[in-house]
């Protein structure tokens, strides 16, 4: 799966990429994460990329020049990729439309806004679709992006290292989300506060039984 993410703040991506499941996916080649900076694109001489709105109101508008120019710039390279714009009006992101995306894509775009928005010629002529991660307002769309990269990047085979991500699906389609048992490991006792007995007795049948009775 490759993502490319297209933002004015591109230094926000260093940790993200280099740490963990992430790390180790773009590692193996099954993750590719390509970076790309609308600043970079913009011909104002002071690299400017948002002006005032139309109209009048407040905030700041995402002008359309160096966001066409990059997009287009971009689709060059990815040219099966659907353009995902990041905005809080978008649709809810769930479980099931991260396994859509793993399933029908191998490439995506991804835009980060900012501001008050983006310029709507912009959303009319380039932008596929728009994703929210949820029903709150962010500063902008580079932690929504995150969280859409790292939960479809789970997802690719290969990138966990186990065949975890086929139990889940097949729990998410059950259930509309993955259940969970509840996880103990070292020390036995902590604080007085034990892990229960049948999880530390050995039989199988038995710790599946409970696993299944404490699903949640
Ligand atoms: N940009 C700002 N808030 C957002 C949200 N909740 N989801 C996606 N993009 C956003």
């Amino acid at each position: 799966m490759q993502f490319h993410i297209l933002t004015i703040f591109p230094e926000m991506f260093k940790g993200f990429l280099n740490e963990s499941i992430l790390k180790k996916a773009q590692g193996k080649g099954v993750v590719d994460i390509q970076i790309h900076d609308i600043r970079e694109y913009s011909k104002d001489k002071h690299k400017k990329t948002d002006d005032t709105p139309y109209g009048g109101g407040a905030g700041m508008v995402f002008t359309p020049q160096p966001l066409f120019d990059c997009i287009e710039d971009v689709k060059k390279m990815a040219t099966k990729a659907p353009v995902i714009y990041l905005t809080p009006g978008g649709r809810r992101l769930t479980q099931a439309g991260v396994e859509h995306l793993n399933k029908k894509f191998t490439q995506l775009i991804l835009l980060c806004g900012h501001y008050e928005g983006i310029d709507q010629r912009v959303i009319d002529e380039l932008v596929d679709m728009e994703i929210s991660i949820g029903d709150y307002v962010l500063s902008g769309g580079e932690i929504p992006a995150m969280v859409l990269v790292d939960a479809v990047s789970r997802l690719v085979p290969g990138a966990l290292g186990n065949d975890e991500s086929h139990m889940e699906e097949s729990f998410t389609k059950k259930l509309g989300r993955k259940k969970e048992y509840p996880h103990y490991t070292k020390p036995a006792d902590f604080r007085g506060f034990k892990v229960p007995d049948v999880l530390m007795g050995g039989n199988h049948a038995e710790i599946e039984r409970w696993r299944k009775n404490h699903l949640r």
